[in-house]
């Protein structure tokens, strides 16, 4: 047990260590002070922005009620600073508080000092802006590993977080040493696929009367393999060889087909349901997205790449269809790079891609000769969030040039767009997303309309109405564990307006290598962080967009992303999404409904150290024995009479299915 000292003894901390009394005789010539400031703070993980050293979030000089400090960290909750202090540190002291920067009142954030296996050392009451600096001061005999975090009642937003006229004091040498992340190591808990043959591909498509249909089969087994489908509706054709339907059907209507996928090992059998009427992806989307990797460095050649290798991982077999195109396919505005430059449009107004994308129609037929969909991205506005041409007042124009070339899914992003409506009012948050929804409702293909808007005007509430198939509820993702968790774990309330056809989005995957420009990394995240983000995105019935280059997939994150049975979660043709059912501390237990009257759980833990978390029976509404599964693994863990407990590992998940036992 760790000695904390009494309030009235904090006080005189640092006067005790100034004159060495508590390090004994001598330690006051060998003791050092150092700033968390001086140390490396690009290891700061939190929630939004970047850390800064002697100033606020925002950049401004440190200020918490009214006082100014001259030194200290200025972070965005949720975040973690982690130091090494190899047991040798004396103590350590703060000034913590949000920054007065946010305006008074505002944001709300606690402060917690964790210790060896996230032990509390001490935490914060909950503080907003205005409050006065709160003072710490812990001696630290023996800890290893000490952790500074900044946590949030509810949401992120001004959370802006500052530990000011921070240090820690060595007695003896030493220095603290920050780390980005505890580590882990990398357990792949997914089995090999069987070689005999398994179809995951999702088991409800939706469709429009006389648009054009591609449903490829996505099966995991030993090839060669042979695909047949039984009660195909005529209009639709199956290519054995690929599993690839495709045609159109014109007449509304419910269509029960069987699939078939055999090889030399045997054979496995599948209901599809095709539903030909006003609704499109009944499912999730499953796919990838340019932006998380190469943002602003994107050319055709990638996105060809990423499809190829969709393909070649074998991805393409756990049901993975799009191959989606961020921003910057359309000439920038005034960008020196003679890739963006070029006409804007045609003498007619017609969009004309930058010279990285000279062919449109071709690279959507390439992709679709793999038996997968394409995507690409716009904005409202005059200009995308990067500062390319977008689709202000030629949105018609652009939805034809989409759908000529053969496109499937359009992300819609606000940004430039309030330059044109201040998105103070409901009417005018919805009125660019009803303009491009009638557009796409004359063209003569389905394409899949994903709203970007970052939650405006709480999105989840109208989304569905306004014609959208998936909204945003959020900001910008980025691979930190304050950025992740801290969206995913916020979307509880979203569930009621989830079902087909209109799923809530809290944005792109984190996992593989990352890095939003020419330059990538692997993921911040640890491993037991990326089996949360995947788990919870599952259970959220979020579309999955892969933000990783696929051509760099490595063994780890390719088992993170070809789980049939995890991502079977996601695809579940119910629709549902999970709601947090029990917290206790930082332990979360969430569960949505699954199509056969089983539910899927999630039992997490947001703590610092492992944990045991349980999942009451009653809590769910079950009642009486169930049998249990463990989703990562695969296996099966036995029948529970009430509930059902795990040890969750720091940041971790145990994702399980339940079922009433025989
Ligand atoms: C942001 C959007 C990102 C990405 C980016 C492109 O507004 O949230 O996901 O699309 O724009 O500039």
């Amino acid at each position: 047990m760790k000695r904390i000292f009494p309030a009235s003894r904090l006080a005189l901390l640092p006067t005790l260590l100034a004159v060495g009394c508590l390090s004994g005789a001598g330690a006051l010539s060998a003791a050092t002070t150092n700033y968390l400031a001086d140390l490396d703070i690009s290891q700061v993980s939190q929630g939004w922005g970047e850390p800064h050293a002697n100033l606020s979030v925002d950049g401004h000089p440190l200020s918490i009620g009214g006082q100014k400090f001259a030194k200290g960290l200025g972070t965005h909750a949720v975040s973690e600073f982690i130091l090494d202090l190899g047991g040798h540190a004396d103590s350590f002291s703060a000034q913590v508080g949000v920054d007065d920067e946010v305006g008074q009142g505002r944001g709300a954030a606690i402060f917690k000092v964790l210790g060896d296996n996230g032990q509390i050392l001490w935490q914060s009451k909950e503080l907003h802006s205005g409050d006065a600096p709160v003072p710490v001061n812990l001696p630290l005999t023996d800890v290893k590993r000490l952790i500074l975090a900044v946590e949030v009642p509810e949401a992120i937003d001004f959370a802006h977080a500052d530990w000011a006229d921070a240090y820690v004091v060595y007695g003896k040498k030493g220095r603290p040493k920050a780390i980005s992340s505890i580590h882990e190591e990398a357990v792949i808990l997914t089995p090999k696929s069987a070689p005999t043959p398994r179809i995951n591909s999702t088991s409800v498509v939706g469709e429009r009367p006389g648009h054009e249909l591609l449903y490829t089969i996505a099966a995991t087994g030993d090839r060669p393999m042979t695909f047949a489908a039984d009660n195909l509706p005529a209009g639709l054709l199956l290519d054995p060889q690929t599993g690839r339907i495709t045609g159109t059907l014109s007449d509304k209507g419910e269509y029960a087909v069987t699939l078939h996928a055999k090889n030399a090992l045997g054979e496995a059998v599948r209901p599809l349901k095709i539903v030909v009427g006003s609704q499109i992806g009944l499912t999730p989307a499953l796919g990838w997205n340019s932006w998380n990797c190469f943002a602003s460095a994107v050319t055709a050649e990638k996105v060809k790449a990423a499809a190829d290798a969709m393909v070649s991982s074998g991805l393409i077999n756990h049901g993975w269809t799009y191959i989606n195109i961020d921003d910057f396919w359309e000439v920038h505005h005034d960008s020196k790079d003679p890739t963006l430059q070029g006409p804007q449009r045609d003498a007619s107004g017609h969009i004309i891609p930058n010279p990285r994308f000279p062919d449109m129609k071709g690279l959507a037929d390439y992709v679709h000769a793999k038996g997968l969909r394409i995507g690409l991205y716009s904005s409202p506005g005059p200009w995308t969030c990067g500062g390319c041409v977008a689709s202000w007042q030629h949105e018609e124009q652009d939805a034809q040039s989409y759908a000529q070339w053969g496109f499937d899914y359009l992300k819609y992003d606000w940004c430039s767009y309030g330059g044109i409506d201040k998105g103070d009012t409901l009417a005018g948050l919805q009125k660019p997303y009803q303009v491009m929804r009638a557009a796409l409702d004359k063209v003569n293909r389905d394409i899949l309309f994903s709203f970007c808007q970052y939650g405006m005007g709480n999105v989840w509430e109208w989304g569905a109405a306004v014609g959208g198939n998936s909204w945003r509820t959020t900001g910008d993702i980025n691979d930190s564990w304050g950025s992740m968790a801290g969206i995913g774990f916020r979307q509880n309330g979203h569930e009621k307006y989830a079902g087909p056809g209109h799923f809530n989005d809290p944005d792109m995957l984190v996992v593989g290598k990352v890095g939003w420009g020419p330059s990538l990394h692997p993921t911040h995240l640890t491993p037991n962080e990326q089996y949360t983000h995947i788990s919870l995105w599952c259970l959220l019935a979020s579309p999955l967009l892969i933000g990783c280059d696929m051509t760099q997939l490595d063994p780890f994150t390719f088992s993170l992303l070809s789980n049939d049975e995890v991502l079977e979660v996601n695809q579940d043709p119910l629709g549902h999404q999970a709601a947090r059912i029990a917290v206790k501390g930082s332990l979360e237990v969430w569960a949505k409904d699954m199509q056969d009257g089983s539910k899927a759980v999630g039992l997490f833990n947001r703590g610092y150290g492992s944990a045991t978390v349980t999942a009451n029976w009653a809590d769910l509404g079950l009642t009486g024995k169930q049998k249990v599964r463990d989703l990562w693994r695969q296996q099966d863990l036995g029948e529970f009479g009430d509930s059902y407990s795990a040890e969750v590992p720091r940041h971790g998940v145990v994702l399980i299915r339940v079922w009433p036992a025989k």
